[in-house]
């Protein structure tokens, strides 16, 4: 084992091969600065990395468990996107505090609001604890027992580790486990809203802009950690003092020009590198097109009942936002796939590779039984895909999963106590259910009929039926379940034990799921799936190692697995088709261009428009009385890096990571310089806001602006 950490150690002091893609691990950062500086970046990789000094790496964090965010002043304030702080900005809202629609901004310090469940997580430090980790592994053993042992060395030492401290550590593969590493953090668990702006400049052109440049989104929210009395993290009390970070950042006000220097520090979520053509094909002709189709579906419902009044907006706001996200990035992913010919580049690629594996006995059969594996999958997959897309799209059949397990559960204990949840829920669920039913109702039947066509819910009746017919029959499963009764299914929950599971059990909604689960999730199906997945691991790992071995110049990025990474490149504006330049960046002149009144994402404040109609942007405008909103550059991110720093070559903040351009949002599979742009917001429209259309000066004074 010994062996291979040599080798990688090789492989990686050599400079990075395509300018711009990667996402580094800070601890290791040394083996980029150089790289980094002469793409004119003026620190040191220990001002960003170092474990005995107060750095850069002190200032980001986890935010939730799935964005980034940054301290941003001495007393523990926190920057983050909007569309991160979202589901705690809604769970605050109510239609007559709409913080949503309105923004929140706290005043004074006892206005933060508590978010429960919310923390906040900081590297203490990381280590290589490949030789550890893989102690007792030997090539004889097989995958299973490979996994016991690992996971087994995993617990000793992240357990040795954690003994006497207040740290958490976890351990992660890299390099499809051929080197793992081991993150100490710290977690604090009192985070506090301290501000949004409203929905319409935190999410301004909603989901139309969404994945798109030009831009002009104020993609930001505030937030503030509390800490006990020793600084050290502590479960919410009204007693905690603002946490006072290591290190915060210091904010650039200077702003960015056209091939600037660049670099951002985050959590990207996942990324797959150094999958084959058949993952690839996979992923964006096969499950892409699939998925875009039912995603359609539910939007269309969804959209046209959030267009009807205030109140079902924000019934559907956030689950929009989600399924839309996804539906539109895939579009983006297969299309930017296809135009890089990438399932080719791959096969290109994997035909170099078998060439160069020709003499050597443990590579040439890896590509062939990695191909294998992937048609033991793929079938499955997909049907994996239609449970989650297709018969999970409708709230009906959610609740007929929730229901299913009711019926299945005899532990009179644990049923009680499911039953008066469900009761709860369907206090809510039924509060406006004369309207929803329309919508859920909608998506329920067309997507099983989606399904039935497509040949995966063959429970629904034979392909010689009539559509006509398996439509009126989904439509007569959904009017006449139980569950879609307030009256009955009250009346059925209050007086429930465990004998009248049977008339649970024939219920139609429940006999229909019951069905698409054995389908989907058939026992035999499920382990030839499980084999597949473990198959492709252990192989995967073999390639990678022998794609380094074939490559020794290039240096490696381990794929995204949310943890703490830096990504550098420039600045820039790019061609996303025939006679067309993007510039790098946008302004306030844009959003009042955007302007539509009529339409919900191209709404304006009328305070912002006041602003702009006076120039009066303060320190933040530029000298030819601009106001700068967003900007792009070449930084390779991903989800999870919403909320990064994006920082200049001098470790200051000058925007904030929330997206990339659709053009080259294949950029998780395969980079592209050209087309692969990540999306900032300006920190200068982002103090604005603060300052001036929201008042909020006191926010601004906390921190340390630098000219
Ligand atoms: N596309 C960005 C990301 O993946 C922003 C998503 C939130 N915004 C939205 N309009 N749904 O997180
Ligand atoms: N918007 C993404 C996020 O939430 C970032 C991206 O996918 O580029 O992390």
């Amino acid at each position: 084992m010994k062996r291979i950490v040599t080798l990688l150690f090789l492989a990686a002091v050599c400079t990075s091969a395509m300018a711009d893609e990667g996402m580094w691990i800070p601890m290791l950062l040394g083996r980029n600065e150089a790289d980094m500086q002469k793409a004119g970046m003026r620190i040191s990789a220990k001002d960003i990395y170092d474990i005995n000094n107060a750095c850069l790496k002190d200032a980001v964090l986890l935010f939730g468990s799935g964005c980034t965010g940054e301290y941003v002043s001495p007393e523990g304030l926190l920057l983050t996107n909007h569309h991160c702080g979202y589901s705690f900005i809604v769970r605050h809202s109510t239609v007559e505090h709409d913080y949503l629609t309105h923004g929140f901004w706290a005043m004074s310090r006892d206005q933060e609001i508590p978010c429960p469940g919310l923390t906040v997580t900081r590297l203490v430090r990381m280590e290589d604890v490949t030789d550890m980790v893989l102690e007792g592994v030997t090539s004889q053993m097989s995958e299973g027992e490979r996994s016991a042992l690992v996971e087994s060395n995993i617990k000793k030492i992240t357990a040795k580790t954690e003994s006497g401290t207040h740290y958490k550590a976890v351990i992660k593969p890299f390099y499809y486990g051929n080197q793992y590493f081991m993150y100490v953090n710290e977690i604090f668990q009192d985070v506090r809203l301290v501000g949004a702006p409203p929905s319409n400049i935190g999410k301004f052109g909603g989901d139309t802009d969404n994945w798109m440049w030009p831009r002009h989104t104020g993609d930001f929210s505030m937030f503030r950690v509390y800490a006990g009395d020793d600084n050290k993290p502590a479960p919410y009390s009204p007693s905690n003092k603002p946490y006072k970070p290591l290190k915060h950042l210091e904010i650039s006000l200077s702003g960015v020009q056209e091939g600037d220097f660049t670099f951002v520090f985050g959590y990207p979520g996942t990324t797959q590198r150094y999958v084959t053509s058949d993952a690839v094909e996979l992923d964006a002709n096969i499950e892409n097109p699939i998925r875009i189709d039912l995603r359609t579906i539910r939007l269309r419902h969804y959209n046209n009942a959030m267009n009807q009044s205030p109140a079902q907006r924000l019934k559907y706001a956030s689950r929009v936002a989600s399924i839309a996200n996804g539906w539109k990035k895939w579009q983006g992913e297969t299309l930017g796939i296809n135009r890089l010919k990438g399932v080719e580049q791959k096969q290109a690629f994997e035909q170099r590779y078998q060439q160069w594996a020709a003499d050597k006995p443990q590579y040439y059969n890896v590509l062939q039984q990695l191909h294998n594996a992937y048609s033991q999958l793929r079938p499955i997959e997909v049907e994996l895909v239609y449970f989650s897309e297709a018969v999970l799209a409708s709230d009906f059949m959610n609740r007929a999963n929730t229901y299913n397990r009711l019926a299945n559960n005899d532990n009179e204990e644990e049923v009680a106590e499911l039953v008066e949840k469900l009761r709860n829920n369907n206090e809510k669920y039924f509060a406006d259910f004369d309207q929803h039913t329309i919508v859920d109702r909608a998506i329920f039947v067309e997507t099983f009929l989606y399904m039935w066509k497509a040949g995966y819910a063959p429970y629904l009746g034979e392909t010689t039926m009539t559509e006509a017919a398996v439509e009126k029959r989904l439509g007569k499963i959904y009017d006449g379940s139980l569950l879609n009764n307030p009256e009955k299914i009250n009346a059925f929950l209050k007086n429930y034990t465990v004998k009248k599971a049977a008339k649970l059990k024939n219920d139609p909604a429940i006999q229909l799921y019951s069905q698409a689960y054995a389908l989907a999730y058939d026992p035999q199906k499920l382990a030839q799936y499980r084999r597949a997945e473990q198959d492709i691991r252990r192989l995967m790992r073999t390639y990678v190692k022998g794609m380094m071995e074939m490559q020794p110049d290039v240096n490696f990025f381990p794929d995204a697995n949310l943890t703490l990474r830096v990504a550098y490149g420039h600045v820039a504006g790019f061609r996303p088709k025939d006679g067309v330049y993007y510039k790098p960046y946008s302004t306030l002149q844009g959003i009042m261009e955007k302007e539509n009144p009529d339409i919900y994402d191209y709404v304006v404040e009328p305070q912002l428009k006041k602003l702009y109609n006076s120039r009066d942007y303060g320190r933040y405008g530029t000298a030819d009385k601009q106001m700068p909103v967003g900007f792009i550059a070449t930084n390779h991110t991903t989800g999870g890096n919403s909320g990064s720093p994006v920082l200049n070559a001098d470790g200051r903040l000058i925007g904030l990571n929330f997206d990339r351009c659709w053009e080259g949002t294949m950029s998780d599979l395969l980079f592209d310089p050209d087309y692969c742009r990540n999306i900032c917001l300006d920190i200068r429209y982002c103090l604005f806001i603060i300052d001036k259309f929201a008042g909020a000066k006191h926010l601004v004074d906390e921190m340390t602006l630098v000219q």
